[in-house]
């Protein structure tokens, strides 16, 4: 399991919000109050970029949409973004990416 440093808590003060880890893009998402979550922007349907726009995830390619505490596709329910565990650690995120 590979652990990255997503940044101090302090910083973001409205989820969904966009992060950049390793070059690739990310979706941090406060799940509940001590708990977050990170989405990949890769659509499961064509492997593009999902946007997030006005606090909406979607996919321009195909016009996908995804639901933002579950990463569910709203279009295909079957479909949705990978996610991964986000821990909190002295006041720091860290993504546990497989
Ligand atoms: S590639 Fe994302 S909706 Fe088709």
């Amino acid at each position: 399991m590979k652990e990255i440093l997503i940044g101090s808590i302090d910083q973001f003060t409205a989820f969904p919000v966009e992060v950049e880890l390793d070059r690739d893009l990310y979706f941090l998402m406060q799940v509940d109050d001590d708990q977050y979550t990170l989405y990949s922007s890769v659509c499961p349907h064509g492997g593009y970029t999902v946007d997030l726009i006005d606090g909406e995830l979607e996919c321009p390619l195909h016009g996908w949409t995804f639901e933002v505490h579950t990463g569910r596709c709203h279009n295909v329910p079957s479909a949705r973004l990978a996610s991964y565990n986000v821990i909190l650690r002295d006041n720091q995120l860290f993504a546990q990416m497989a």
